[in-house]
């Protein structure tokens, strides 16, 4: 079972990786953490909650975050996500509160708690991540490790940027977050678009209509939400769940062990995440292929149990 801290900025893909992870016997959600990214962070953590609510798990708390990247002005995604974030879902706004401690407080507290026990799965811009390690620069020690969705890595033909030509989307918001999260030193397990966006690890129409045939709560929402990627954009991108599914089941992704740069500042190449040739610095685990429908096959299990 592993202890987990979900630090996301929910997001279609974000919330699919939250629900995976409700509904997956191998991990113990501890709490979610919000960063500003896909939209600003009040509806990041409406959106967390909106899901929780949904699924009746709302006593899992939800601490918010950064409100912007730590040098540039948030530049969200909803014009990729929906208005509201998920798709127009129409999932209730929520009724909880948001936990009293930021982020990186409350992230902090449990990793302190439970030393080498937590695994935190970030799957938005990395500020929150960043902040926490910047205030407790004990806690890259202190937890049982760090699984992110972000960056694209030139390992396959899909691993090109999504924001810019030169870099992913989670990087390039906030890429000074990524620099000092990989310069940590902890081990990282870097689930780029090198993988995420092979059409083989995409939900279609034929999967959507899989999902339709549940009547489960979860079955429900994730419908919504799969089903506004495919008529946005012809498939449904599983960025996020499969960096979940990355805990899951390594055996899922093939990795490399890499020396990583992150472009940080304004430029041209902003959040561009480059493999260096090895040093003595400690390596990121980049993930350089995925085998798509066993990915598929796993999410849909966990998502269509009752
Ligand atoms: C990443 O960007 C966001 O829009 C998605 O939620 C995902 O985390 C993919 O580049
Ligand atoms: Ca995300």
């Amino acid at each position: 079972m592993h202890k987990v801290v979900l630090d996301m900025d929910p997001g279609i893909d974000d919330a699919l990786a939250l629900i995976l992870a409700l509904k997956s016997s191998e991990v113990q959600v501890l709490g979610i953490t919000t960063v500003a990214g896909n939209a600003p962070v009040e509806v990041t953590s409406a959106n967390a909650r909106r899901v929780l609510e949904y699924l009746n798990v709302e006593s899992i708390p939800v601490a918010m975050g950064a409100a912007n990247p730590l040098n540039h002005p948030l530049e969200d995604a909803l014009s990729y996500h929906g208005p509201d974030g998920l798709g127009n879902c129409g999932l209730a706004m929520p009724l909880t509160p948001v936990h009293a401690a930021k982020a990186w407080d409350f992230l902090a507290r449990l990793v302190l708690d439970a030393p080498h026990e937590v695994t935190l799965v970030a799957t938005g811009p990395l500020t929150n991540v960043a902040c926490a390690f910047e205030r407790y620069p004990e806690l890259p020690g202190l937890l049982a490790g760090l699984v992110l969705m972000g960056g694209a890595y030139g390992l396959t033909p899909y691993g090109k940027g999504n924001r810019t030509p030169f870099a992913e989307f989670n990087i390039w918001q906030d890429p000074e977050a990524a620099h000092t999260v990989v310069k940590s030193g902890m081990d990282i397990l870097a689930v780029g678009l090198d993988v995420t966006m092979d059409p083989a690890a995409c939900l279609n129409s034929q999967h959507l209509e899989q999902i339709k045939t549940k009547q489960t709560q979860a079955a429900h929402v994730a419908a919504r939400l799969v089903e506004f990627g495919i008529e946005h954009r012809g498939c449904c991108r599983m960025h996020d769940p499969l960096a979940l599914a990355a805990l899951l089941d390594a055996s899922l992704l093939d990795f490399i062990s890499a020396k990583v740069e992150v472009v940080t500042g304004n430029d041209w190449d902003r959040g561009a995440t480059r493999i260096l040739p090895p040093d003595s610095s400690r390596s990121v685990q980049v993930a350089s292929a995925v085998d798509g429908p066993r990915f598929v096959r796993l999410f849909l299990s966990c998502i269509l149990e009752e």
